[in-house]
């Protein structure tokens, strides 16, 4: 592989700012990689849309990617990698990282009793994106999954400990609680930040998944495999790219990094409407 391969950047996308949470992974994994990462704010959320729908949206999303001229996708979000993947497996070469798989697979290692809770965006719960991943290798099993839309606008309002986000986790997880599950899957980007309640909730005994760990380390062993590692001894740069700017986009960006950053640029939306027919 020449030198020129190795140093292009790793592209991330997102359906809008979620994703920073597997950047942040990423950072701590890969911290000489250089990222791109785009986030769709103009058209969040995916989870509440149908599958034709986020599909579109994420070929557009990753074709911007491969216009940056990135070694490798990580679909950061996970409503995209429950509908979105056979498409951009089909349209683009380069070598996509998605969260169901890694999710899964961490979740299975993790658990004893054989019993798993997976909480997600309405269209990935109704996809069953995980339990179906979880089942192609062991049937056996228990999947317990739950919607927690509320989740969502909760961490951008960055109520990460607050009564209203407690309330709201007591009562969405009430069901799975009651199944006695001892792993947990965050299968949503946003859920990393409110992980303190999430946890308090299910208690001290429930391992909780994050996928962004599990991604940044498939994305590790990809870029081993092909020997497409950076090679550069220097931290990386990020660049941020978004389809609109939120008014408190750097605060809340911050808040789901873990650290200050500029490198913004705003996408114009129908840049990405015609992105597919340049
Ligand atoms: N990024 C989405 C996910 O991980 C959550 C936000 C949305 O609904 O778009 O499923």
């Amino acid at each position: 592989m020449n030198f020129f391969e190795t140093e292009k950047p790793i592209g991330v996308f997102d359906s809008g700012i979620g994703g920073l949470t597997v950047v942040k992974r990423l950072l701590s994994t890969l911290p000489n990689e250089n990222i791109v990462y785009f986030g769709d704010t103009a058209r969040v959320p995916y989870g509440s849309k149908s599958n034709e729908t986020v599909i579109e949206y994420s070929l557009q999303d990753a074709q911007f990617l491969i216009n940056k001229n990135v070694k490798l996708i990580v679909v950061a979000c996970n409503t995209a990698s429950s509908v979105a993947i056979p498409a951009l497996k089909e349209k683009f070469s380069v070598p996509i990282v998605e969260m169901i798989g890694v999710g899964s697979d961490a979740a299975k290692k993790a658990t004893v009793s054989g019993k798993i809770g997976v909480i997600g965006t309405r269209a990935t719960i109704n996809n069953k994106a995980y339990s179906t991943a979880i089942h192609k290798t062991n049937p056996a099993l228990e999947v317990y999954e739950a919607a927690c839309p509320l989740f969502v606008p909760l961490a951008e309002e960055g109520w990460i400990d607050h009564s209203a986000t407690r309330l709201i986790a007591r009562e969405y997880l009430a069901e799975v609680k009651e199944h006695g599950v001892d792993t947990l899957v965050l299968g949503c980007t946003h859920y990393p930040i409110l992980a303190g309640t999430i946890q308090a909730e299910m208690g001290e005994g429930v391992k909780l998944i994050d996928s962004g760990v599990a991604a940044a380390d498939q994305v590790r062993k990809e870029l081993d495999r092909l020997a497409i590692g950076a090679r550069s001894a220097v931290p990386g740069n990020v660049d941020f790219y978004v389809s609109d700017l939120p008014q408190k986009f750097s605060e809340i960006a911050e808040l789901f990094l873990g650290r200050k950053i500029n490198n913004v640029h705003r996408v114009d939306p129908e840049v990405l409407q015609n992105i597919l027919n340049q």
